[in-house]
């Protein structure tokens, strides 16, 4: 006897949409075809007139973060519940932000006894030097080992004893490419950002879009441009976090003909929300990094999706209270905490302004919500596919269902979210994690602590060249 059958609704591949059911068992898809040829199951799933599709991949999500003085609101429970129900089965978060020692290795530790029994789907984490963690070079080889193959460095946030010095980013990407790991970079060129806040702020101009002006798309451009040309001197493969300017698509787009192992990740905010929102009564709370841009910057991050130069959306989770945190330092923008909440809209959001509004198809869709994560940080099959073998992590999508996001409605304990008011059609129906209905219907009906940690292995090719 079967677990599961998912009969009635449309498979969706990055490079097909089939008309077939799934038939799942002990955690796994064990047969794509037609569901008479299943056997009997305990439990049948109608998907007729929905898109079948594999679980969300997110890789780029903060949860329970100490930043810019504070800490984010969630945490890893009903964080990684939010995200089932929002049709994501697979995150990636940091270890490092926040550490204050010497070992990186400690702060990965650190960050999986936090997590570890708590999450309710699978997690995966990426390693972030700073300032503190002066062993970095020497653990590289170790925290790869563990599990952890990718680090993100902080090309900004020198002051907050983020961002490194530029001698040892290097040493850390060539130990990197020598031991199969990838550098991911936050791209904002620090010393122009540093000099054009302090000349704002002497002029008096303290509101919350001046956080647009100061990072200006230059300000990301010349880190993009650089971050190009190291990886491309270093033969290293490189993937650039949260990019949200025109001008990196251009960059990338040229990269990539080259044959180069570059990817780009954008970020649901940066395809729905200008910079205009910071000129709003409550703009204070639009403040991330790098910044929202313009429609003409939206319009360039959607072209790249759909023609394949921008392989990945994530979400850049990173929520803090807006009473207690945002506004309270809202009378100057240098001092707002940067960072979104809204992880559980990612899949929705795109579906809805992607796939409904004829940006994307439903395969690219497919792509850049899960399978292209999960090929890039080495999940794939087992995470990003619907294959007899792979994790039974489905999602149901009915692309009929309409609703207004509002705060309140979600599993997060966000008191204020960026897409509130949107009217959003297409949502997660049903969300299987591991061959386990977790969510239904908006709501979260799965078991607690379901999730574990997912302890990787970059494939070769994702190394060597453009694999998505
Ligand atoms: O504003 C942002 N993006 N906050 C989260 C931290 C980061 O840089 O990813
Ligand atoms: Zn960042
Ligand atoms: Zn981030």
């Amino acid at each position: 006897m079967l677990d599961i059958i998912i009969e009635g609704g449309k498979l969706v591949y990055p490079d097909a949409t089939i008309d077939a059911d799934l038939a799942v068992n002990n955690g796994k898809i064990v047969a794509v075809g037609s569901s008479s040829s299943f056997g009997k199951a305990e439990q049948t799933i109608d998907a007729s007139g929905k898109y079948v599709v594999p679980g969300g991949v997110d890789p780029h999500v903060h949860i329970y973060v100490p930043f810019m003085g504070t800490r984010s609101m969630d945490e890893w429970e009903n964080g990684t519940m939010a995200l089932a129900v929002g049709g994501t089965t697979t995150a990636i978060d940091f270890a490092g932000i926040g550490w204050k020692h010497p070992s990186l290795l400690g702060a990965v530790k650190a960050r999986r006894q936090e997590a570890d029994g708590k999450v309710v789907i699978d997690y995966g984490l990426h390693a972030v030097p700073s300032q503190h963690t002066t062993k970095a070079v020497d653990e590289v080889s170790e925290i790869v080992k563990s599990g952890v193959p990718d680090f993100k460095i902080f090309m900004v946030y020198r002051a907050d004893k983020l961002a490194i010095e530029d001698g040892e980013l290097v040493a850390i990407w060539r130990e990197l490419a020598r031991n199969d790991g990838m550098m991911l970079l936050h791209t904002e060129n620090d010393a122009m950002a540093v000099y054009n806040v302090g000349r704002a702020l002497k002029e008096g101009k303290r509101k919350p879009v001046n956080h647009y002006y100061t990072k200006s798309n230059l300000v990301e451009a010349e880190a993009i441009n650089r971050a190009l040309f190291i990886s491309e001197q270093l033969n290293a493969a490189f993937y650039d976090v949260h990019m949200s300017v025109r001008e990196g698509v251009a960059l990338f787009r040229e990269a990539r003909k080259k044959g180069r192992p570059v990817y780009s990740e954008t970020i649901t905010h940066y395809l729905v929300l200008t910079k205009d929102t910071m000129e709003r009564p409550d703009g204070y709370n639009f403040l991330c990094s790098p910044p929202l841009r313009e429609k003409e910057d939206q319009e360039a991050l959607w072209r790249g999706l759909a023609e394949g130069v921008v392989s990945v959306v994530g979400s850049d989770q990173a929520a803090y209270s807006s009473k207690s945190k945002k506004r309270a330092s809202a009378e100057s923008f240098d001092k707002i905490p940067n960072g979104f909440p809204g992880m559980e809209f990612r899949v929705p959001i795109l579906f809805s302004e992607g796939v409904l509004k004829r940006r994307i198809s439903v395969n690219r869709f497919v792509a850049v919500t899960s399978t292209n994560a999960a090929k890039i940080f080495g999940l794939y099959p087992k995470k990003g596919a619907l294959f007899a073998g792979s994790d039974a992590d489905i999602v149901v999508i009915d692309p009929k269902a309409e609703k207004t996001i509002r705060v309140g409605d979600s599993l997060y304990h966000s008191d204020w979210y960026p897409y509130a008011g949107m009217k959003v059609k297409g949502w997660p129906v049903v969300t299987l994690s591991k061959g386990v209905v977790l969510a239904k219907d908006g709501k979260f009906v799965g078991p607690k602590r379901h999730g574990k940690f997912l302890p990787r292995r970059l494939s070769k090719e994702a190394l060597t060249r453009p694999i998505v």
